[in-house]
């Protein structure tokens, strides 16, 4: 499963992609964007000049904005996928832009059936939201199981992207569950590298290599016993 940041905090994306050679791609949202501070284009495009997969998405709501938006979205830089809503219009304008060679990702996907529908239209990326279906007291780990069970049966070839993680157990659930890309917070990021005996670990062999440092008390001739 590829790790993706879902953030529009270009320092966070520096230190998973550079830093730390994890993460291979990145997913914003108008949210992540109003929190970074920056206009959508100058961020959109800093990030793209850091990792491939970067989706950017479309505020429009009507099919024919969609798609004149998505054209400008995808015209900032090769690596940006235009990420469309998963309503009528969304769907509509992104079978358009599909058409003309534009990754789309369709998200705000809650079921099944528009996990279908957004394979339909031929995207890249369909995203199924963990997070928001726990919310409401339905499993969202069991979606990706049956998106992922569904697209194997039926030799569909968009990749299902674990979106709305919030904890590292979502993470593994989404690999165990057979999601091509699990999309996450920072911090959640960073937790997935913790525990705690991985610290005690390190701590205990490096005061082990710290002994074998210390000079060695010099050893007096007399009282030895004669060879
Ligand atoms: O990738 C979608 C994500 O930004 C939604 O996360 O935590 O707001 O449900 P959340």
């Amino acid at each position: 499963m590829q790790l993706f940041l879902d953030t529009a905090d270009v320092e966070e994306v520096r230190t998973g992609v550079v830093d730390w050679g994890v993460v291979t791609g990145v997913t914003t949202n108008p949210t992540l964007i109003a929190r970074a501070g920056q206009d959508h284009e100058t961020q959109v495009k800093k990030i793209c000049a850091i990792v491939g997969n970067v989706s950017a998405e479309v505020v429009s709501t009507k099919k024919d904005d969609i798609i004149t938006e998505g054209r400008r979205i995808a015209a900032w830089h090769e690596n940006v996928i235009v990420k469309v809503p998963m309503t009528p219009d969304g769907l509509g304008a992104g079978k358009v832009l599909a058409g003309e060679g534009v990754r789309i990702n369709v998200t705000l996907c809650f079921s099944v059936n528009q996990a279908l529908l957004a394979a339909a239209i031929g995207a890249y990326i369909v995203s199924p939201f963990i997070g928001r279906l726990d919310d409401i007291n339905e499993p969202g780990i069991e979606l990706i199981k049956s998106v992922v069970a569904a697209y194997r049966q039926q030799s569909i070839k968009t990749k299902v992207l674990s979106a709305s993680l919030r904890n590292p157990i979502h993470v593994q659930d989404s690999a165990l569950a057979g999601a091509d890309i699990g999309t996450m917070p920072f911090k959640v990021l960073e937790s997935m590298m913790k525990h705690p005996l991985t610290d005690a670990g390190l701590e205990k062999f490096l005061a082990d290599y710290r002994k074998t440092q210390e000079p060695k008390p010099v050893q007096s001739d007399k009282g030895a016993p004669a060879r």
